[in-house]
């Protein structure tokens, strides 16, 4: 039982030395038919592969918060279209190459939307990772002074799904939308992004600088992409609990 406890781990089947180690401590165990006992061992390495899958995924993302769809309040009006939450759990929008622009002032729950549609992007299987712009910029411009820069946009377009947060936060230099359009592109067709602005889609173009790289950035995000326009009190505000209260 030791050689095959070794050699299970040997095979990095950690999950199936587990389980079956624990069926030989366990006199119940024992007497299940063979093939019980067999499928036992394998949907635990399987469940505890995809725990592993997931924790890496995860930690990968990088999601400014632990937010989660589930947990989402819509208590407090936002203009959170819950239809379209549910339609957007499945993550059939990332197998199609959609994108998904959040839109609304600060504290509204923009980044939580947007890392809960991360999380369940990574439950999903989904390699994902979360952004602030200014954070994704200064990236490129040292990847762009150390020789990694290749290397820094192959890393990008393998993700499956990209968030950037706080878009247009402060105007892009012509540089830097030339530098987004890059990144853009690669994911044209062949992976989604999630933009967040405090920002309306209709400014966009004005903060992009120059006007033809700002058509080509937005035509290729825009037409294919999900809105939420959130509006409403702050979140930050609600959950200090100093917002107005409601009346009778
Ligand atoms: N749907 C939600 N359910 C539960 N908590 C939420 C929800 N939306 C936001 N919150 C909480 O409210 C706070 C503010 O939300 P968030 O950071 O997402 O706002 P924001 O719109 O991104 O603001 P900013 O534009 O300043 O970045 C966070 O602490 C978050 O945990
Ligand atoms: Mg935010």
């Amino acid at each position: 039982m030791n050689h095959t406890l070794e050699r299970l781990k040997e095979m990095r089947l950690k999950g199936m030395a587990e389980c079956y180690k624990s069926q030989l401590e366990q006199p119940d165990a024992l007497s299940l038919p063979f093939e019980e006992r067999f499928s036992l061992i394998i949907d635990y390495e399987w469940t505890s592969r995809q725990n592993r899958r997931l924790e890496r995924l995860l930690k990968q993302a990088k999601l400014r918060l632990p937010a989660c769809l589930e947990d989402i309040d819509y208590q407090h009006p936002r203009g959170l279209d819950r239809s379209l939450i549910n339609r957007l759990k499945s993550c059939e929008w990332i197998e199609s190459f959609q994108n998904i622009v959040i839109t609304g002032a600060t504290g509204v729950g923009k980044t939580y939307l947007a890392c809960a549609l991360g999380n369940a992007a990574c439950r999903r299987g989904y390699s994902t990772r979360y952004y602030r712009i200014p954070r994704l910029l200064s990236e490129i411009a040292m990847a762009r002074g150390d020789g990694s820069y290749v290397k820094l946009l192959n890393k990008l377009r393998k993700f499956r799904l990209l968030i950037f947060d706080d878009w247009g936060l402060t105007p892009f230099t012509q540089d830097e939308s030339r530098e987004i359009l890059e990144v853009i592109e690669d994911r044209s067709q062949l992976a989604s992004t999630i933009i967040i602005s405090q920002l309306p889609v209709e400014h966009w173009h004005e903060v992009l600088g120059d006007p033809t790289l700002a058509d080509a950035i937005l035509d290729r995000i825009i037409h294919n992409a999900h809105k939420f326009y959130l509006k409403g009190e702050s979140m930050r505000k609600v959950k200090g609990g100093v917002s107005t209260p409601v009346s009778k």
